[in-house]
């Protein structure tokens, strides 16, 4: 049985005091929680949530890395650092990042290499815009985001690594993939793995993400392939986030 996940990303919204409200309302809600349950903070508070979270069952993740270990990378924050305040996870390859900051899936692959080899679990996100849908193109442009990762790293690489599909049309859209279209392309994403190791495809955790809320969060995890979210708006309000995180 592959553990069902839900991974809050904070994306840019945060500081000192929600941070505290949102995590101490997030810890309060969790006993009847069987879901891994972690939150991607914004760099500046990754210390403040380590803290908060101590011996409790709440993960820590970052949501970006650089490559580099250390060095004159201006800006940027290393997995050495990420790991420095206890996170666990990290979320990789993000749509956000992609197309804002210019993250090829070259680059993705070897950030997803960097967080392996500091025993990060990357949240590696693939997607298509809805661009690409109309044209027929999904798997193949998962296909290509997920082979980078097999180029650089090989298949076993996997027994490290959460996918999460995020279709970028859905993203903070409000407009959530229906379980059929979310379901089919998770499906085909775990035949991709199949294709190289049918055992991994089996015991690899395959998120999604893309306007989950409490309202959806059932239907779609149910689905056979489903293992989890990566929520965006809705990992803001504890009480929203803890009612997906029961759902698992
Ligand atoms: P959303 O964001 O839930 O606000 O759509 C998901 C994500 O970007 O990871």
């Amino acid at each position: 049985m592959r553990k069902t996940i839900v991974a809050g990303n904070w994306k840019m919204n945060a500081s000192k005091e929600t941070v505290n409200t949102l995590i101490l309302g997030i810890l309060a809600g969790m006993d009847d929680v069987k879901s891994e349950v972690v939150v991607c903070a914004p760099f500046p508070y990754l210390s403040q949530v380590e803290a908060l979270i101590t011996h409790s069952q709440l993960k820590l993740g970052a949501q970006s890395l650089n490559i580099n270990a250390d060095g004159a990378f201006t800006g940027e924050v290393s997995a050495e650092m990420i790991k420095d305040f206890g996170a666990q996870y990290v979320i990789v390859g993000h749509s956000e990042r992609r197309s804002l900051y210019g993250e090829n899936s070259t680059l993705v692959a070897e950030k997803v290499k960097a967080a392996l080899d500091n025993d990060l679990t990357p949240l590696f996100c693939v997607g298509e815009t809805l661009e690409q849908r109309e044209a027929g193109a999904t798997e193949a442009v998962v296909s290509e985001q997920i082979n980078a990762v097999i180029d650089l790293l090989g298949i076993d690489a996997f027994l490290g690594i959460v996918v999460a599909y995020e279709p970028v049309w859905a993203i903070g859209t409000g407009v959530t993939a229906t379980p059929e279209q979310a379901q089919g392309v998770h499906a085909f994403i775990r035949q991709l793995l199949a294709g190289y190791d049918d055992g991994i495809a089996d015991m690899t955790a395959i998120l999604y993400g893309g306007s989950m809320n409490a309202g959806n969060a059932n239907e779609l995890i149910a689905c056979e392939d489903i293992d989890g979210g990566l929520i965006g708006g809705a990992s803001l309000k504890a009480e929203d986030f803890l009612q997906i995180c029961r759902v698992g």
